[in-house]
């Protein structure tokens, strides 16, 4: 069996899609820990109805290296081969994506390298693109810069509301797939 830790801020709605794959799939895979650096994320009810360990990791009133050497020591607690973002919304530094290089994936709601940062969806649909998507990616020292594992491209809906539910959508059945992929190479 091989582990992964995921790190969310808000809904967690990657790391719910994330959790019931493996679950379904036969617990082969786990999440062995969800981290949290926000006391109040949905995410963090979503652990509890799954039943999956959770922590909150605080940044505030002290340095991101002190948050981050607590990160680093739930991640290393709960064993996990792999680090899954999932709408993690702090800078890592490069000691810490050192610490983890080639074992810390994120998903971004683009066709990276376009429309990195935030808003993604928004900027894309708002500049008329005809072809949205997603991507799985390396974390590297950049904003969404590392290696593209794997893309999706979601065709442009009528509205945003529909394009974002689909890019959603699409997030829900890539991010689990392409993780399951990489835990079974430990
Ligand atoms: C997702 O769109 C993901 O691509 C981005 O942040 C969002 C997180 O959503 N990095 P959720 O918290 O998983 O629902």
């Amino acid at each position: 069996m091989a582990n992964i830790a995921v790190l969310a801020s808000g809904s967690g709605s990657n790391f719910e899609a994330i959790a019931m794959a493996f679950q379904k799939a036969g617990g082969r895979h786990l999440v062995s820990t969800l981290i949290c650096d926000q006391a109040k994320a949905f995410a963090l009810k979503r652990a509890e109805r799954l039943g999956i360990p959770s922590v909150i990791v605080s940044y505030r009133g002290r340095t991101r290296d002190a948050a981050e050497s607590e990160l680093a020591s739930a991640i290393d607690a709960s064993q996990a081969s792999l680090v899954a973002l999932a709408g993690f919304m702090r800078i890592l530094t490069p000691n810490f994506i050192k610490r983890y290089r080639g074992r810390i994936i994120n998903i971004h709601p683009s066709l990276l390298p376009d429309y990195p940062g935030i808003h993604s969806i928004k900027r894309a649909f708002s500049a008329g693109e005809s072809s949205l998507g997603v991507t799985v990616h390396y974390v590297d020292e950049g904003m969404d810069t590392g290696a593209v594992i794997e893309q999706v491209k979601v065709p442009r809906r009528a509205t945003l509301e529909e394009t974002e539910s689909a890019i959603h959508d699409a997030e829900h059945e890539l991010y689990p797939r392409v993780l399951a992929r990489m835990l079974d190479m430990y």
